[in-house]
């Protein structure tokens, strides 16, 4: 698989020439323009964060293990760990977070393809679930009524069929006919590389970012809010429409809601069928017997562990290219949502207070438009609303937007453009996208070697 990436520049460097003959041929203006692809080479990314104590370490490699594991019902199956299903989209962590390096995203190849009928499982795959496509997890916008909002996660498959599992029969939710209704929206894997410093980052740093630029924001049609924890104590940062606040509980519902895992946290099993509930609640917990940290631990807090210390991604040496990229994109006010770091606050772990965090985002929630609209709300977020996406590791990155409707840097530029409808308003980003589009040839082809090289 690696080795399919590392031709990827010298095959768009081809491909790149012959598209300028032809458009130059066909009308004499040069589109030549083009996403480099996937970065080749190490992976910048994947490696703990610097200065952690022996014992830190040691969690560190223990919540990469248990990222990895696959996790089986009971147990029984050699090598696993107990709590799949009854429901669920994946058998591991790494399964949907491993490109280009554990606690990333989306592969090359579909890891649903193969969570779909492991140890026997029966299930089909729904339409949208292809092997070269992103891993994808389902919401429904409304429940079966098509009037009360939903917009709950519907895991694609169930351990019905599997050999750990003979005695629950469940069935999949009717995706065919939610896609006929036109009630399903997706979500790809958001990478997890430097969260612990992101959760470094202090709320009173978002919000003065937030206020910096005023002028030039107002200017462009640019707002954004924080999405604040239900509480509304503090700023939640994690997620598409950043709707988690810590490593923590997003472990917590991922554990519980992508492969079914009750822990200390959320307690109860989704699906309560009888036959299906094969274990005790919660299925991850504290073990009081352990002997050290990482034993006593339950997998959900060693896993938190393990992304809070990942370090972040670590970008390509910058060349002209890149630097004019960089330029233009401050330029043409991509940084003003792309806000390029933050210098996180005092931490209590070495490795992750006052440090530089070049994530390029605001982590607010921006208007994007009916075009990316998934109308479902989360917390402060509406219909409409998404985290800036952060930048960091895009260089190495697959699949683009909250759906991950394209591969193309170029194409997701111009996905950010959308004229309201009444439903929703503009797309703060359409004046910057113009903006965008009125740079030279050489100028747009800069920035996208610059996101090339995070
Ligand atoms: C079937 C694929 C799949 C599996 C398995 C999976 N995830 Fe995810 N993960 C996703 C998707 C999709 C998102 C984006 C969700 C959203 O924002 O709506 C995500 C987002 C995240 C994020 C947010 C990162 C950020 O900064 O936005 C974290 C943290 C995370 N997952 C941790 C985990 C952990 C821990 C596990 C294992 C217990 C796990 N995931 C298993 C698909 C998966
Ligand atoms: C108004 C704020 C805003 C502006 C301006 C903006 N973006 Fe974004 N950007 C976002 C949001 C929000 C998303 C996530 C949207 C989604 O997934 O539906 C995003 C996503 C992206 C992504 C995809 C990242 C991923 O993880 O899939 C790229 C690449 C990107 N932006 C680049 C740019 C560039 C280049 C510019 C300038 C031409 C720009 N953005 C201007 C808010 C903005």
């Amino acid at each position: 698989m690696k080795s399919a990436f590392s031709n990827t520049r010298l095959r768009a460097a081809g491909t790149a020439t012959v598209a300028i003959l032809a458009s130059l041929l066909l009308s004499g203006i040069a589109h030549a323009q083009k996403d480099p692809g996937v970065r080749g080479g190490n992976p910048g990314a994947g490696g703990a964060v610097t200065g952690l104590s022996p014992s830190q370490q040691q969690i560190f490699s223990v919540g990469n293990q248990l990222y990895t594991q696959i996790t089986s019902v009971t147990g029984s199956i050699t090598g696993t760990r107990k709590g799949l299903g009854p429901r669920y989209n994946g058998i591991n962590c790494s399964g949907c977070h491993t490109q280009p390096a554990i606690g990333g995203s989306s592969p090359t190849l579909n890891p649903e393809i193969k969570a779909a009928n492991y140890a026997h499982a029966t299930n089909s795959l729904p339409s949208f679930v292809t092997p070269d496509g992103p891993a994808l997890i389902a919401r429904f916008i409304y429940l079966d009524d098509g009037v009360t909002p939903d917009g709950s996660v519907h895991d694609l498959f169930t351990i019905t069929g599997r050999t750990d599992a003979k005695s629950c029969n469940i069935t999949q939710p009717d995706f065919a006919g939610n896609l006929a209704r036109n009630n399903v929206i997706f979500r790809i894997p958001t990478p997890t590389f430097g969260m612990g410093l992101v959760e470094t980052i202090q709320d009173a740093s978002i919000i003065a970012n937030m206020n910096a630029n005023a002028a030039r924001k107002q200017g462009l049609g640019i707002g954004g809010h924080p999405n604040y924890t239900a509480d509304g104590n503090t700023i939640s940062r994690f997620g598409w429409k950043a709707q988690d606040p810590s490593s923590l509980t997003f472990t917590a519902e991922a554990h519980n809601t992508e492969m079914g895992v009750t822990n200390e946290l959320l307690t109860v099993e989704r699906d309560e069928t009888p036959g299906c509930v094969l274990n005790g609640t919660p299925e991850d917990h504290t073990n009081f017997a352990g002997k050290s940290a990482s034993q006593v631990q339950s997998a959900t807090a060693n896993i938190a562990m393990f992304m809070r210390f990942l370090d972040q991604p670590t970008p390509a040496p910058p060349t002209q290219s890149t630097q004019n990229g960089e330029k233009q994109f401050k330029a043409v006010g991509c940084v003003l949502c792309h806000t390029e770091s933050f210098t996180t606050g005092p931490s209590s772990v070495p490795g992750l207070g006052r440090v530089v965090t070049k994530l390029y985002s605001d982590l607010l929630v921006h208007h994007m438009g009916p075009g990316l609209a998934d109308n479902i709300v989360q917390g402060s977020a509406g219909g409409d609303e998404f985290r800036s996406a952060p930048l960091w590791g895009l260089g190495q990155r697959i699949f683009f937007m909250h759906d991950g409707r394209t591969t193309d840097l170029l194409q997701a530029i111009q996905d950010h453009f959308s004229t309201g409808n009444g439903k929703y308003p503009d797309s703060e980003a359409n004046q910057v996208v113009n903006g965008f589009n009125g740079l030279s040839p050489q100028d747009q082809q800069d920035v996208l070697n610059f996101l090339r090289s995070l």
